[in-house]
């Protein structure tokens, strides 16, 4: 797909091997993708079609087999903003995590939090990889938490004490605080509960819906919804995509202005998958 967005990556012929034993596995196929600014991109596929391994290639989690990863980040240069393009495939492990720190965030499906912290030293632990204005670093942590519903009776609390939910909803935060140029999201609600689920699919589409750039897998398409572009996977290369437009609301609730839409989105999202095999 060739899109008017501006691009955030490009992945070039992208494979990735794994050795077990002598047998090889190759679970990326020169793969060729961009992810763009602004999007909502969803990533589905069976169980085992490389989905993760895309995602940490993307990500630069994890380095690819063969192929390039390249982001186009903004430069400041004086008045005039610039694009910079920066390779990454072949960056070492510790250029790697800088070029994580600076531009990418990433949630997963447990919340790896820190159990020995607070939920806001969680978040401020990771903010302080960058910055090292702790005062206004402190006023957007907790403003980012106060967006996620998490109260300020519960700042001080460690994980433990916390519920499932409210986990992973500081861990998006967490993900978040350092504004990256684009937030990765591996099955983020595959551990929660309907309610939870919700929640933390309302702050995803809240954050898109401010700017934030997102590429999330997930196995449900009540998840998949709020994404505008749903790319398919399978064994290791992508069958096919769909532009879904933006998420109008749930196609169930009756009090939805949108309704007709949001059904539409469905229906064709629906559709999209059994082609697909799904
Ligand atoms: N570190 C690794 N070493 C060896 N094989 C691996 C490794 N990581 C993944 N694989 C293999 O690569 C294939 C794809 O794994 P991946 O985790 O990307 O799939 P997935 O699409 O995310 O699946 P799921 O939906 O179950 O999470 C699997 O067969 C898996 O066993
Ligand atoms: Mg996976």
């Amino acid at each position: 797909m060739e899109s008017d967005k501006r691009k955030i990556l490009t992945a070039k012929d992208l494979s990735k091997t794994f050795s077990n034993g002598s047998v090889q596995q190759h679970v990326l196929k020169n793969l060729n993708l961009s992810i763009y600014k602004g999007d909502f991109t969803v990533i589905m596929g069976n169980s085992g079609s490389g989905k993760s391994t895309l995602l940490y290639a993307l990500s630069g989690m994890d380095r690819p087999s063969m192929g390039t990863i390249t982001y186009y980040t903004d430069k400041k240069n004086g008045d005039n903003k610039e694009i910079e393009e920066t390779e990454i495939s072949t960056f070492n492990n510790d250029k790697l995590a800088m070029f994580r720190r600076d531009h990418v965030g990433f949630v997963f499906q447990q919340n790896y939090l820190n159990d020995s912290m607070s939920a806001l030293d969680n978040v401020m632990v990771c903010g302080l990889l960058k910055s090292t204005d702790r005062k206004s670093l402190a006023e957007k942590a907790k403003r980012l938490l106060h967006n996620v519903e998490i109260e300020e009776q519960d700042y001080r609390k460690f994980p433990t004490q916390l519920s499932g939910g409210q986990q992973q909803r500081i861990a998006v935060v967490r993900g978040v605080i350092n504004s990256p140029e684009v937030l990765f999201a591996d099955e983020p609600t595959g551990a929660l509960n309907s309610q939870n689920t919700e929640n933390v699919l309302n702050i995803m589409s809240d954050l898109n819906n401010e700017g934030q750039s997102i590429v999330m897998v997930t196995h449900t398409i009540k998840a998949a919804e709020r994404g505008n572009r749903i790319i398919y996977l399978a064994d290791g290369v992508i069958s096919d995509e769909i532009d879904l437009g933006a998420y109008v609301g749930d196609y169930k609730d009756e009090s939805n202005p949108n309704l007709a839409e949001a059904k539409d989105r469905h229906s064709r999202l629906k559709a999209f998958l059994q082609d697909m095999g799904w």
